[in-house]
C-alpha cells in the first residue's frame, strides 16, 4: 500500500534521539553534567510499567542518568509528597516525572502542584500550563509536543487550517488545543476541540484538514467522519483481547486505519506513529531541565 502516506514516528523519534546523544556527549564533557531523570511509579498499572521501563531505557541510550523509584499501591499520599519535595531539592536530579494514573487515595493535583516547574518535564503543574497558554516559555507535554515534531518532519502546513481535536484530556488534548492556535511556525490553525458533550462530532470531523484523535476510544474515527485528503494522526493505544497473540491483546489506536486509510493523505500507525515521539520529546524536556532553559 501506499507507503508514503504513513507518517513514521519511530524514524522522527530516532532522529531526535541521535541528536540528543550527540549534545549529551558535548554537554558531559564541557560542562560536566549528565541529563538525570527521575521517574517515580506507584503501583502496578502494567501499561504504566512499560512506559516507565520505556523511559529508563531511553535515558540510559542517550547518556542520561535514569532514577526510577516504585511505590506500592498502598503508599500513601505523604510518602509521594517526600519523595518529590527530595527530588526537588537535589542539585542532580534535573527533571522529574510522576507516572500518571496515581491510585484513587492520592490527589494528583497536590502532587503536580507540588513538583518544581523547573524540573516538571511532563508540562503538568499549572505554572508549565499557564506557560503554554501564554504563549510563554515553558516545559510542553510530551505528546503533543511530538505531534508538532511531526508536523516539522514532513513539512505539514497548519496556518490557516481547521484541525479538530477529539478528546479533552489534560495529557494530550488540552495541550494539544493550546499549541495549535499560537501564532507560531507549525501551529496558527484554527481549532476545534471535541468531546463527550459535543453532540455531532462528524459535523465538525469532515470539514477539517487535520484530525487528531486522542479520547481512548478504540477504533472510533471512521472514513464516514473525515474529508478526501485529511491528514490523520492518531494517539490512541487502546488494548484489545487478541488470543492470537502470546500476551494476549494487542494495540490499536482510536481511528479505525483500515477504514480510514484510503481517504486519509497522511495517516500515523499505531503503534509506530505518535507513541514513540512521547518518550523522544521527554529526553529533550529533560535536556532543556539539565541546561535550564526556562527557569534561571
Ligand atoms: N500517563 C500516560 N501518559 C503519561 C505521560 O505522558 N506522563 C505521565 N507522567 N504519565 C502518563
Amino acid at each position: 500500500m501506499n507507503e508514503e502516506k504513513i507518517i513514521d514516528g519511530k524514524l522522527v523519534a530516532s532522529t531526535i534521539r541521535e541528536v540528543l546523544k550527540q549534545k549529551t556527549a558535548i554537554l558531559r564533557d564541557t560542562q560536566n553534567i549528565i541529563p538525570t531523570l527521575a521517574v517515580l511509579l506507584v503501583g502496578d498499572n502494567p501499561a504504566s510499567k512499560v512506559y516507565v521501563s520505556g523511559k529508563a531505557k531511553a535515558c540510559i541510550e542517550i547518556g542520561y542518568n535514569s532514577i526510577v523509584k516504585e511505590l506500592p499501591d498502598s503508599a500513601s499520599e505523604d510518602e509521594v509528597l517526600q519523595i518529590v519535595n527530595e527530588w526537588n531539592n537535589d542539585p542532580l536530579i534535573h527533571g522529574i516525572l510522576v507516572q500518571l494514573p496515581l491510585p484513587k487515595h492520592i490527589n494528583e493535583t497536590k502532587v503536580l502542584l507540588s513538583l518544581n516547574p523547573a524540573k516538571d518535564v511532563d508540562g503538568f503543574h499549572p505554572e508549565n500550563v499557564g506557560r503554554l497558554v501564554a504563549g510563554l516559555p515553558g516545559f510542553k507535554p510530551c505528546t503533543p509536543a511530538g505531534i508538532i515534531e511531526l508536523f516539522k518532519y514532513y513539512n505539514i502546513e497548519t496556518s490557516g487550517k481547521n484541525i479538530v481535536v477529539i478528546g479533552r484530556s489534560n495529557i494530550v488534548g488540552k495541550p494539544m488545543l493550546n499549541m495549535l492556535y499560537q501564532k507560531q511556525d507549525y501551529s496558527n490553525a484554527t481549532v476545534t476541540i471535541c468531546h463527550t458533550g459535543t453532540k455531532d462530532i462528524n459535523y465538525f470531523s469532515r470539514n477539517a484538514d487535520i484530525v487528531i484523535a486522542a479520547m481512548g476510544f478504540a477504533n472510533f474515527v471512521k472514513a464516514n467522519m473525515i474529508k478526501e485528503g485529511a491528514i490523520i494522526v492518531d494517539v490512541g493505544m487502546n488494548r484489545i483481547e487478541d488470543n492470537t497473540k502470546k500476551s494476549g491483546y494487542r494495540l490499536v489506536g482510536d481511528v479505525d486505519y483500515n477504514d480510514v486509510f484510503p481517504k486519509a493523505s497522511m495517516i500515523t500507525p499505531v503503534p509506530g506513529g505518535v507513541g514513540p515521539l512521547t518518550i523522544a520529546m521527554l529526553m529533550v524536556n529533560t535536556f532543556k531541565a539539565a541546561t535550564n532553559e526556562f527557569y534561571h
